[in-house]
């Protein structure tokens, strides 16, 4: 009888340690792609300056790169004329487009419309874009 009894108490934390170890694994599983997406990229953010090349930004074209850890955006509107502006739109943060066709950037979440030198043409954004320093040496563009 008192063999019985241990044998239910052995299932019963046997059976408590399995499901608290699913319940781990299962947390751990949901927070996970939670902690991911909130989590700063861990790319090379913390370099103050970049280095592109020339040949990257297409004239009349924009090249988009990661800049502190954020997304930013080059152009060339004339022959080695080239600007660079963070391409977080102003309004609530979403990333804007280039569209070459117009010269403009188009922000896809409000409709913001930015000029090819940043400033607001359309759309509820309060700010032009921020225009980040560039300057060239030889074949290279550093921004920042
Ligand atoms: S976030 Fe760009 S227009 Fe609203």
């Amino acid at each position: 009888m008192d063999i019985k009894a241990d044998d239910i108490n052995r299932r019963r934390v046997l059976l408590g340690t399995l499901l608290g170890g699913l319940g781990a694994v299962l947390a751990a599983a949901g927070v996970y792609p939670v902690w991911r997406f909130l989590a700063p990229p861990a790319t090379d953010e913390a370099l103050d300056q970049v280095t592109l090349f020339r040949d990257q930004v297409p004239l009349g074209g924009a090249h988009f790169f990661n800049f502190r850890g954020r997304p930013a955006v080059i152009i060339q509107m004339r022959p080695g004329d080239f600007t660079a502006f963070s391409a977080v739109c102003t309004h609530l943060g979403c990333v804007v487009q280039w569209q070459a066709a117009e010269q403009r950037f188009l922000c896809p979440c409000h409709a913001g419309l930015f000029s090819a030198d940043g400033a607001v043409i359309g759309g509820p954004p309060p700010r032009p874009l921020e225009r980040l320093a560039v300057s060239l040496r030889d074949d290279r563009i550093l921004v920042g």
